[in-house]
């Protein structure tokens, strides 16, 4: 049976479980299929180790290389989240471009093919995840691998005209060209790659054959493959955590009020400004529900070292103080605004306690938080989710009350609807989008990808997976060395992105 290889900057370490949709995801297809898992450590060293530092955790074997605080700063903090993240997002007003940073991101990428070359195998099956790691596949066949490399990009993938920006926008098309299978969230992302491939003046020479490319004597396949989440088990999460304090505390200092939820990890893709914006405006158009309704906000905060973090991060603390000034009460705050995080059990239940979830993202390459939402759903009374067609999940959840991110009057209007929405009618809708997150899951989607990238079913789906063997590598517990810094690593927030 072949062996699975994951790689991904962020990994969810065992007792250390990472934000975003990515971490839940690959950890999800590892823990059922077993394999191992190449990432970051989330630390700084002055001195990395010549060798990933390993840990085994059931039939996962977690491999970590620490990166080196300078080369961190222009690779994560630079090319990763201040170029790559506001491109792939549309947000050419946030990107920032230095070539030093593109530098930087080519020599992580080209360590994370040594330090993965050192533990392949010849029948391995590599799958590479992210903006993060794009150009892995070149560094890593030039090291002589010839095995099956598959990509997933989590986030969206920005058309033509907006990839353009980018100085080496031709270089990222031809990297994402080097694997076997390259993977997309949605349609529309896949159809702004393809449009990609006639960029003027570099053209990338290619001969198509249905989803299959061929590009410089390489052959690509282009695919779809929706992101999900664990259906039954956030079902089951949800259900035991409404007995937990943290849960009931909540539902007791309610005092019987409405609750609107919203959880999305601190960044300016997530609509947050926009989204209290419209907040207030429902508070004024709908006098009603003032000191009726509680607004939770859980927003961990995240690449807190990057300065368009920072900005948003102030510019949110402002929106909440104001209105809570404006509209508060001595007996009530209208937004409970939180940076600090909560296991995803926790989180789960806090989903299942809400009445309406805001999930309004301005471009999101999925959106975990709205399947979430509907799966910790009481089926029987489930809440209202208010979604925006800006976040892939839009497109399976057509149940939800899509509304436009920045249109404050429209979010104000359907917080309204939802509010008072028939249990008929909250029924039918949540029938219609738990169907669709069932029949996608997130077995469904590592499925799928694997299937197609190695033509086979190599995943015995079983524990079995457990007993193979991964030689080659010093197994130690990951004792944390001192000199270290751990960066940026939350935990129960998802995006995939979330
Ligand atoms: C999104 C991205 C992931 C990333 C996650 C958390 O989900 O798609 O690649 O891991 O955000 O961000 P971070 O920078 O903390 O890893």
């Amino acid at each position: 049976m072949k062996r699975l290889v994951c790689v991904s900057n962020r990994i969810s370490l065992p007792r250390r479980s990472a934000a975003g949709g990515l971490a839940v995801g690959v950890l999800a297809a590892l823990q059922r299929i077993g394999g191992v898992w190449l990432g970051w450590s989330g630390e700084t060293s002055d001195e990395p180790r010549a060798e990933p530092e390993v840990t085994v955790r059931d039939n996962v074997r977690y491999a970590t290389i620490d990166l080196r605080s300078a080369e961190l700063d222009r690779y994560y903090n630079g090319f990763c989240n201040s170029t790559l993240w506001p491109l792939f997002h549309y947000a050419t007003g946030r990107f920032r471009y230095e070539y030093e940073d593109y530098e930087a991101y080519q020599a992580v990428n080209a360590q994370f093919a040594r330090q993965l070359a050192g533990l392949l195998r010849p029948d391995d099956v590599v799958w590479v995840h992210d903006y993060q790691l794009i150009p892995l596949a070149r560094y890593l066949r030039r090291l002589s691998f010839d095995g099956p490399i598959g990509f997933f990009l989590h986030i969206p993938f920005p058309p033509l005209q907006v990839l353009r920006v980018l100085p080496s926008h031709a270089e990222i098309v031809r990297d994402l060209c080097q694997y076997d299978l390259t993977g997309f969230q949605t349609e529309d992302d896949l159809h702004a790659f393809e449009s990609c491939l006639e960029l003027p003046a570099h053209a990338i020479a290619h001969v198509r054959n249905g989803s299959q490319l061929e590009v410089d004597g390489r052959t690509v396949r282009l695919g779809v493959y929706p992101i999900g989440v664990e259906a039954d088990e956030v079902a089951s999460e949800a259900t035991e955590a409404m007995g937990e304090e943290t849960v009931q505390r909540l539902i007791a200092s309610l005092l019987g009020r409405k609750l609107i939820i919203g959880v999305d990890r601190l960044d300016y893709t997530k609509g947050l400004t926009e989204r209290f914006g419209a907040f207030e405006h429902f508070l004024t158009t709908f006098p009603d529900n003032q000191g009726k309704v509680t607004f939770l906000q859980i927003a961990p905060l995240s690449r807190s070292d990057v300065l368009a973090y920072g900005e948003i991060r102030l510019a949110l603390e402002q929106v909440a103080g104001r209105l809570n000034g404006r509209f508060g009460e001595a007996d009530w705050t209208p937004v409970r605004y939180i940076n600090r995080n909560f296991s995803h059990a926790t989180l789960m239940g806090l989903l299942r306690a809400s009445q309406v979830a805001l999930v309004t993202p301005v471009r999101d390459g999925m959106n975990l938080v709205a399947k979430e939402f509907v799966a910790a759903q009481d089926p029987e009374d489930p809440g209202v989710l208010i979604l925006s067609p800006l976040a892939g999940a839009a497109r399976e959840l057509t149940g939800a009350l899509l509304v436009n991110p920045y249109d404050k009057r429209g979010i104000a209007l359907a917080l309204q609807t939802a509010l008072h929405m028939p249990l008929g009618e909250r029924r039918r809708r949540h029938e219609q989008m738990l169907g669709a997150v069932r029949r996608h899951d997130i077995h469904h989607w590592y499925r799928e990808f694997l299937r197609d990238l190695t033509g086979e079913r190599i995943l015995g789906d079983s524990a079995a997976a457990a007993t193979k063997s991964v030689d080659g590598l010093p197994q130690r517990e990951s004792g944390r060395s001192g000199g270290r810094r751990e960066v940026g690593a939350g935990r129960g927030v998802q995006d995939g992105s979330r």
